[in-house]
């Protein structure tokens, strides 16, 4: 990919990851659009936004072709996608809401899917390109009471192996980021049933603990940081794993450890 300025558009930008990339970038001298379901909502963040807002919801395939049309009809160009939006619900597998399951997996993979299918032909034509899509730890271990957000971020995985593999040729680079747990609004923003809380022990311990690690989660200009630095590299890997060291570590021994073991470990994390 070529140096200097680039533009980048960063679904949902107005909170936690997204928000720290997209300013980041910006300060950086990169043309940024960033992207939320509804821009007026954070009119008080415009005069000191350094980026774009536009309205995106990404399971709309609408919105998704109207957000581009725009950024080529100013910027002419489209050089990064940051695959960010996204949320996250809790609870037991029996319990979960199919609607609420339907609408993470619209969220969390149909919307980088419709986000991929509208920037790759304009990609194509450019003969260049980076797609960088965010799954998360728990999209290579399955979390207890996290299972559908978990199923999403695996979906994301697979697809960014195939993807990578389909576009290679066309150089356009595919590359997964995996966070960790970082100190975002991703955890007041999660949805779960009250009652379920209320009735279930299991669910309030795991629950707990995901609040507790989150709330000690990792600096979001972390995450920031390394876009920057992804985007700027001209071979980057695959897979960058991001967050606070002894995630990262206890992540990879999932590779060394037999499935029973680990799962043990996990389980034994989230105090089931
Ligand atoms: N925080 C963590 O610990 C963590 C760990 C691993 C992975 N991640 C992943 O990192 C990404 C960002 O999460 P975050 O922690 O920054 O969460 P966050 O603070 O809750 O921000 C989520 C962003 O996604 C946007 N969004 C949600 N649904 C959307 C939709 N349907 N269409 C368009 N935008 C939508 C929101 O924008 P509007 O509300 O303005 O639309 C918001 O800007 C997510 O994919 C998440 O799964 C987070």
């Amino acid at each position: 990919m070529k140096t200097g300025e680039k533009t980048i558009l960063i679904t949902g930008a107005t909170s936690g990851l997204g928000l720290a990339a997209a300013n980041l970038l910006a300060d950086k001298g990169h043309r940024v659009f960033g992207t939320s379901r509804d821009p007026n909502k954070y009119f008080e963040q415009h005069n000191s936004r350094r980026f774009e807002l536009l309205k995106a919801d990404v399971t709309s395939r609408g919105d998704c072709r109207e957000v581009l049309e725009k950024i080529i009809s100013e910027a002419g160009r489209l050089d990064v996608v940051v695959n960010n939006a996204g949320i996250g619900i809790a609870g037991s597998i029996e319990k979960t809401d199919t609607d609420a399951a339907h609408h993470q997996m619209e969220t969390n993979f149909f919307g980088v899917l419709n986000i991929c299918q509208t920037v790759i032909p304009v990609m194509q034509k450019q003969q260049e390109g980076l797609i960088i899509n965010i799954s998360s730890l728990g999209g290579l271990a399955g979390l207890p009471y996290q299972a559908i957000y978990s199923a999403s971020k695996f979906a994301v995985e697979g697809f960014s192996e195939a993807l990578y593999q389909e576009c290679a040729s066309e150089n356009i680079r595919v590359v997964l980021i995996e966070p960790g747990d970082f100190k975002t609004g991703f955890t007041a923003n999660r949805d779960y049933s009250e009652k379920e809380l209320e009735e279930s022990k299991s669910f309030q311990s795991a629950l707990e603990v995901i609040r507790k690690d989150e709330g000690k989660g990792a600096d979001p200009l972390i995450f920031a940081r390394l876009i920057d630095k992804i985007i700027g590299q001209k071979n980057p890997r695959l897979r960058y794993m991001v967050g606070k060291t002894d995630q990262k570590i206890s992540i990879k021994l999932r590779r060394l450890l037999p499935d029973k073991l680990f799962l043990t470990l996990l389980k034994n994390h989230y105090r089931l």
